[in-house]
């Protein structure tokens, strides 16, 4: 049993009756943390399987108060930055801790505008993958490929290539990822134009083609730049905490960058938007919404409502709250308010939100439950939902790397384990194991 007893350590009885002060850490706001780690001189561990309640590093990046639906990148509120700053600014701020003046501003944007080209033998890559692969798949491989360019010219433990690092990722993600789009279709692929912005730049390489080139449409690009915000980062998520846990072995960046990608695809995590929209077209019509929540209330039925719940948040996702405002923008910007799927989605949160089981369990829609929606009115096929959110993510990645590997007291990510296998055996040889089996 723990217990506090005083403000700076807990006082805990071990089995064997003798009892240890253990240290709270505190941080600038939210719970503290009892430091378990005097435990292991004890030969005893914890145990957290899905790391509940465990804090697994400290850091200064991001907050966020689940209960009551807050989220803060270095402090700001996540509501602010969607309204008033862009993708690329926030990228500085999640990276450098502070927003930059309008000479840092204009120096980080130019440099990630000109990094924007990959490597002409990268094409070589995409060749080898079928033409009907998930892009999540092909991303995951291009971005992993990306080490084998800047592998000896990169070392982790200088910080100057640290930034170039994070500034290269950063600059050549849409590139890559407009690329797996353009493989998936059979296109050429569409280079990228140093004169546009970030978002526009994404949607020129998306959308146009060598004979017909596409000018971005500005409300779609503040749309896609807001989506860039929404899912710029978010603490120690499954993919950051991977990206972590790879980088602390001293990986290259790259490299761990996919090792992200890969967490990031399933659908309990960034492959939800995917999974939200294909649900949408299953249910088909607001007359089935019924059927699906029972489906989605019976313990027996594996069905999930897709784009409801989160591990953190137990109150509105505030990043939902402004996915919902802009997916209103842009169905009326493409004239398509009266898209079925939208009246379906609008349906479904409206039921859900007055029903007892998912109030009960708190579960309320997630920032995946209108990013599909808004994707597929700008044009962006359903098996790229989940790239575009790692395109955005890439920053949080990079930024906690960064974090990580600069801590003098970081060391190797290596959990232990409650062991529950067979204990110590003797060998058999072959012949004789059918018999001892009987
Ligand atoms: N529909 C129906 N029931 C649900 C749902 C849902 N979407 N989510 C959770 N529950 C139920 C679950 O069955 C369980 O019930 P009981 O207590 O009776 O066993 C209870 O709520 C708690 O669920 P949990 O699985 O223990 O909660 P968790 O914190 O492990 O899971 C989650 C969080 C996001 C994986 C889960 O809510 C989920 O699968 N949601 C649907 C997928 C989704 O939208 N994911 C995107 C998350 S936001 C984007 C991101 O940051 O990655």
């Amino acid at each position: 049993m723990t217990e506090k007893a005083n403000e700076q350590n807990a006082t805990i009885m071990l089995p064997d009756g003798k009892t240890i002060e253990l240290p709270v850490m505190h941080g600038t706001v939210g719970p503290s943390a009892i430091d378990v780690r005097p435990l292991s001189n004890h030969g005893l561990f914890t145990f957290d399987e899905g790391f509940r309640s465990t804090a697994s590093c400290a850091s200064a990046i991001t907050y966020i108060d689940g209960d009551e639906g807050v989220l803060l990148h270095r402090g700001y509120p996540i509501e602010q930055l969607a309204e008033k700053s862009n993708f690329i600014e926030v990228c500085y701020l999640l990276l450098h801790g502070d927003l930059p003046d309008k000479e840092s501003y204009d120096s980080f944007e130019h440099q990630i505008r000109h990094h924007t080209m990959v490597h002409e033998q990268l094409i070589q890559f995409f060749n080898g993958f079928p033409r009907n692969a998930h892009p999540m798949a092909v991303m995951c491989g291009v971005v992993g490929a990306l080490s084998a360019f800047y592998h000896d010219s990169l070392d982790v433990r200088n910080s100057e290539d640290r930034d170039i690092a994070a500034l290269r990722l950063i600059a050549k993600m849409p590139t890559l990822a407009a690329m797996c789009y353009k493989y998936s279709i059979g296109h050429p692929f569409v280079y990228p134009l140093n004169r546009l912005g970030y978002a526009d730049n994404f949607l020129h390489m998306m959308f146009s083609v060598p004979c017909a080139n596409e000018e971005p449409n500005p409300i779609m690009a503040r749309a896609m730049d807001r989506i860039f915000i929404l899912h710029a980062d978010h603490e120690q998520n499954a993919s950051t905490s991977t990206v972590r846990m790879a980088g602390s072995s001293g990986a290259n960046p790259f490299a761990c960058i996919a090792s992200g990608i890969a967490a990031l695809w399933g659908p309990a995590h960034g492959g939800a938007n995917e999974a939200v929209l294909k649900m949408l077209m299953t249910i088909g019509d607001p007359r089935n919404i019924d059927k699906f929540i029972a489906k989605a209330k019976d313990k027996e039925d594996p069905f999930r409502l897709m784009g409801f719940g989160h591990r953190i948040y137990k109150n509105y996702d505030p990043r939902a709250q402004v996915m919902r405002r802009t997916c209103h923008e842009v169905l009326k910007e493409t004239h398509h308010l009266d898209d079925p799927l939208f009246e379906i989605a609008m349906r479904l949160e409206d039921i859900a939100l007055k029903d007892e089981y998912f109030i009960s369990k708190k579960l309320y829609p997630n920032v995946d439950f209108y990013s599909g929606i808004i994707l597929r009115a700008i044009g962006i096929p359903t098996n790229m939902f989940t790239v575009i959110f790692a395109l955005a993510r890439t920053v949080g990645w990079i930024a906690h790397w960064r974090e990580m590997i600069s801590n003098p007291q970081m060391s190797i990510s290596r959990p232990r384990q409650i062991y529950t296998g067979e204990t110590v055996r003797d060998y058999t040889p072959i012949r004789k194991r059918k018999e001892q089996a009987k």
